[in-house]
Order: C-alpha cells, then structure tokens, then sequence
C-alpha cells in the first residue's frame, strides 16, 4: 500500500526530460542528446518538386542540409506505379517536364536517362458524369492559338507575378467573361480540361487561369516535354540517394524560431531552431537559413513562428482540393478516356465541381486512372463513393460491386490563389518582399504557378540569397 505514491512519484521522475521537451518548445540543445541536435547551413521544409530541387542544388554548391518532409518518401505530386506482374511504370500525378536548360541541367546532375514524353494514344468519349449520358458536339481539338493569342499579351507572367500597374481589367474578369469577350469558346472546354486542380474555372480569374495553361504548358503539350526513365519517381529515388541521412521522412516541424527581421541577414548567421517530430523523436535542427516549400496556407505554417506580416498574408490563401488515384475492375472498354461534360453549350459542355475530370486507361492493360477536383473540401470517402457511381453508370450498371481502388492520393491543398482584390492591393509584391527576411526564403507553386520546371527556375534563382 505504501509504495504506490513511491511508484507514482518515481514514474513521474522518470518522465520529466521527456516532458521537458514535449510540454514546452525546448529550443535548448543543451536538453537534447548529442544525436538527436542536428546543426546545418540550410534547412529545407518540404520535399516535392522545390523543396528537393534546393536541397540538392544547395548541397551541389558545398552547403550542408537537412530536408523535413511529412510524407514518408519525397516527391510530392509525383505519383509513379510499377505493375508487379509486368514491371511497366505508370505516373499518374505529375506527367511530364518542360524541356528547358534548367530542367536538362537538374536531370543531369542527378544522373537522369530522360525521354520525349509521348502520351497514350485513347478513344476519348464525352459522357454527363451525373446521368452516365453521352454528351454530343464537345468543342475540343487541343488548338490553343486563339488562347495564346491573349496569353502572349502578358509575357512577365510565365516567369513572375510582376503585373502592370494599374492591373488591366482582362487579367482580373472571371474566366467565363473573359471567353466571351474575345470569342475564345472553341477552346474553352481544352482549357478547362487542362487546368485540371483549378475551381470551377468559368468563375476563376482570368490571370490565374493564365498562370495554370502558361507558356510552359502550352510548349510542353506541343512537343516540348520530356520524362525520366522509367517514371517520374525515379527524380526522387536519385535525389534520396544522394542526400542520404539528409533527409527526414516523416517529419514534421512542430515549433521553430527564427531570427528577427532584419535587413542584413547574411551577418545574422546560425540563428534558425526547429523541433521536429520524426518517427524516432523529437529532434533539434540548428540552421543557417531557412528555405520553406509547403504551402503556405496558415494551417500549415502556424509551426514556423510567423511575424504578423507573414499571418496577414498567408490569410488570404484559396485552395482547391484535388485527387488522384488507380482503379481496377472498372468494366470500361480497353483504350478509353472518358471526359466528364455537360449537356448544356451554355458553359461550352463545360461541368461544375466537385467532379471526376476523367477516367482514363494507363498504358497497363486494364489499370485506370481517375483525376478529381473540388472548389470545397470533400474527403476520401465521399470521392470513393462518387468515382465508383460514375463508374456504374458509365457501365450502364447499379453497381461496381468489383471495383477496386488499387492507389488513392491526395493532392490537397492544391492552386493557392487570392482574390481580386488583395492581387490589387499589391499581394504578390509584398509576398516577394518577405524573401530573405527573417533568414528564410519561400518556393513552391503558390509564390509562381504550378509547373515544376519554372518552380526549378524561381527556387534557382533564391539560391545566390541564401548561400548568401
Ligand atoms: C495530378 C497532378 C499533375 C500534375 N502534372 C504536372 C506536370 O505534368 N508537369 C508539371 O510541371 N507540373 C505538374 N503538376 C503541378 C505540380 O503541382 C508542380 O509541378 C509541382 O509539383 C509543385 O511543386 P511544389 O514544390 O510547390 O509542391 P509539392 O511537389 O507538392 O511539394 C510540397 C511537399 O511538401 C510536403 N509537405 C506539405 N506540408 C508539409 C509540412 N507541414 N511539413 C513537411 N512537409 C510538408 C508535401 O508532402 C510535399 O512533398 C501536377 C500536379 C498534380 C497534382
Ligand atoms: C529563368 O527565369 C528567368 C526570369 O526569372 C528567365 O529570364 C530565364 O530565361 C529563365 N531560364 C530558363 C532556363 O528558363
Ligand atoms: C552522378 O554520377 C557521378 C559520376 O558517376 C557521381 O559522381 C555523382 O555522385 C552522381 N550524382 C548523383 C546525384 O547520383
Ligand atoms: C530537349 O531539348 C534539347 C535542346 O533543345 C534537345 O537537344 C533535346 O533533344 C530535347 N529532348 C527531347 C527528348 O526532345
Ligand atoms: C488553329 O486554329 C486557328 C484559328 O483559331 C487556325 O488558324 C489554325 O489553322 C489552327 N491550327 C491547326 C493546326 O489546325
Ligand atoms: C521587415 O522590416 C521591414 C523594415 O525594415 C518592414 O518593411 C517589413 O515589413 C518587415 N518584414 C517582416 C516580415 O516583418
Ligand atoms: C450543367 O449546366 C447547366 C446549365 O448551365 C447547369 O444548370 C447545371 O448545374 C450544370 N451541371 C453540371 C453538373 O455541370
Ligand atoms: C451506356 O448506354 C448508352 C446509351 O444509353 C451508350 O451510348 C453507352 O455507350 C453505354 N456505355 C457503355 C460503357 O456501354
């Protein structure tokens, strides 16, 4: 009877360091293990498409790193599948890279045998998702000129954010005024069905549907575009192996203090802490710079210790929600892509989200693939539910009893945008203007557009700054 309060008092004792660390931010390494302290020029946060491209660049110019990325392998919107029976690879995320110098000189250095991207040939069908009718008469011929005609108005916008002053009118009409004016309704359906991952895109800004089919998209589905061997996750597979222990899988930032702003931050050096929840503990990184390529939604970034400059601005933030995934036993003719449309020419066959885009059979017999957006939050389950319905009346069926989601990804949050009015209030000016404050400099698709080539160009041309 009397050892129990021992017993307990001895437990608590026993838990205290653990506590110390878990209970309050312990920015002390002092209070870690020696191992556990994990002190690097630069520290990188995020490891898909920018996050991995300056990790390895950073460490090809001598500096030494550290690469936290939550999932537990890097990639991020790169979905590669390898059939076990025939060993032939598929991707069904990211598909392919523009072929510029910047994207030849990063496949090269990591040692990259690469290809020209050549899609599937398909049947395509046109079918109301909703009703599994065939739709008639979808304007569609992958003819973008008219489109480009008014893209090529605003060159600045395929390499930066930097708009004319006062911002013209067309850049900030929603989309479906924006056909209408200059007559582009022969293209409006490839257009929306190639910014797959956008809102319901007749509502979208017209400037950001511009930064979604840019220049590199409309070069690369022109020719221009080229693949690794043998899929796109071998990037990540090269990229792992040359950052070895580098990488952090897994792992998550849980608090962080950063230095204050000031505006020689090159003097300010060592000043970055971060704990970091990994699968083997709590961990301390102690960097130089600081180099985030989340998204920088707040719900994100609310680890990072944001100044009230960075909350006002990350406030602002839209997304999209958007899957992929791999389904067998469809009982859908080999060779197909149907397209989701609707009967009505009054948005040029054009459906609204939430919706399947397509269901389309990979080059592995029998193996499909669904993309899936929504402008508001939908979970797994009710995408599930809604693909295998799709699916059933595409049959002509009540049921897919067979049906099988062979892989399921999510790619959420996806295409941060802010509205008109902060865009006019000078938002991506101020968004430029926190590079390199605070001894941390930010990449990824939100601070450009969503092409991973020219989000290699904008990470590249951080670099001078944070090697500094
Ligand atoms: C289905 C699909 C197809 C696409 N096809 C193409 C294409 O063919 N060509 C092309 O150029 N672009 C394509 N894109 C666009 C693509 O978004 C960009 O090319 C590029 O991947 C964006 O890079 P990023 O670094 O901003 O984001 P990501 O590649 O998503 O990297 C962000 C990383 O951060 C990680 N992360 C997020 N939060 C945290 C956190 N709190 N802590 C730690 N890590 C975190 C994520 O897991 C992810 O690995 C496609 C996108 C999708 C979804
Ligand atoms: C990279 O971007 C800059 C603009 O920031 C542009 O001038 C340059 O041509 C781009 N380089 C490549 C290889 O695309
Ligand atoms: C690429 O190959 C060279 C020569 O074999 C090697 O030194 C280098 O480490 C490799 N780089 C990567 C990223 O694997
Ligand atoms: C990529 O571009 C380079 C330079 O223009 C060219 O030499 C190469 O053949 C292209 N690659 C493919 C696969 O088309
Ligand atoms: C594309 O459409 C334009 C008209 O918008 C036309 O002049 C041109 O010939 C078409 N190109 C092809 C390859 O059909
Ligand atoms: C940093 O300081 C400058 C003035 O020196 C100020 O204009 C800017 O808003 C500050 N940035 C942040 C992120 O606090
Ligand atoms: C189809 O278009 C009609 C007319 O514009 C609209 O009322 C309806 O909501 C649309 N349905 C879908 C699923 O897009
Ligand atoms: C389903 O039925 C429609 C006619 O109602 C037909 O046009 C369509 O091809 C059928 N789909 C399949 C997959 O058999």
């Amino acid at each position: 009877m009397k050892t129990a309060p021992i017993l307990l008092l001895s437990l608590y004792a026993g838990l205290s360091p653990v506590l110390a660390v878990n209970v309050r931010d312990d920015f002390d390494a002092q209070n870690y293990p020696s191992g556990d302290v994990i002190t690097r020029d630069v520290a990188v946060i995020g490891g898909g498409a920018t996050g991995t491209y300056g990790a390895v660049k950073l460490r090809d110019a001598g500096k030494s790193v550290v690469l936290v990325e939550k999932e537990g392998l890097l990639g991020g919107h790169v979905n590669s599948y390898t059939d076990p029976s025939t060993g032939v690879s598929i991707d069904y995320g990211v598909q392919a890279f523009w072929n510029i110098s910047v994207t030849r000189d990063y496949f090269a250095l990591l040692n990259l045998t690469t290809g020209l991207y050549q899609p599937t040939p398909l049947t395509r069908f046109y079918a109301d998702f909703q009703t599994g009718a065939p739709v008639e008469g979808v304007r569609s011929s992958f003819n973008f000129s008219a489109y480009a005609a008014q893209l090529e108005k605003y060159p600045q916008l395929l390499y930066s954010w930097d708009l004319p002053s006062p911002i013209p009118e067309d850049l900030l009409l929603p989309f479906g005024a924006f056909i209408q004016k200059y007559n582009l309704g022969d293209e409006a359906f490839d257009v929306y069905f190639s910014a797959q991952g956008v809102s319901n895109i007749l509502d979208e800004l017209t400037v950001h549907v511009f930064k979604f089919i840019d220049e590199s998209f409309l070069s690369s589905v022109s020719g221009n575009a080229i693949v690794p061997t043998p899929n796109n996750a071998e990037i990540y597979a090269k990229a792992s192996a040359y950052l070895g222990d580098d990488v952090l899988l897994s792992s998550t930032v849980v608090a962080a203090k950063r230095p204050a702003n000031s505006s020689s931050s090159s003097s300010s050096g060592g000043g970055i802490r971060l704990i970091v929840q990994t699968p083997t503990g709590k961990k301390l990184i102690k960097a130089s710079k600081l180099l985030i390529s989340i998204p920088p939604l707040l719900s994100n970034t609310a680890p990072f210790d944001l100044s009230p400059t960075e909350q006002t601005l990350f406030s602002h933030w839209r997304s999209t929600d958007y899957y992929t995934m791999l389904l067998r036993n469809t009982g859908l003719p080999a060779g197909a892509q149907f397209a989701n449309a609707n009967a009505s020419t009054a948005t040029y066959n054009i459906p609204l989200l939430p919706a399947a885009y397509q269901i389309t059979e990979t080059r592995i017999p029998g193996l499909f693939y669904a993309w899936y957006g929504s402008p508001v939050r939908v979970t797994e389950d009710e995408v599930k539910e809604d693909v295998s319905s799709v699916i059933a009346r595409l049959q002509n069926a009540t049921t897919t009893a067979a049906l099988e989601f062979v892989e399921f990804r999510s790619h959420t949050p996806f295409k941060l945008v802010v509205d008109a009015g902060a865009i006019g209030d000078g938002f991506y000016g101020e968004l430029e203007a926190i590079q390199g404050q605070r001894d941390t400099w930010w990449t990824g698709a939100a601070f450009m557009s969503h092409d991973a080539s020219v989000l290699y160009n904008f990470t590249q041309a951080l670099l001078p700054g944070i090697i500094g």
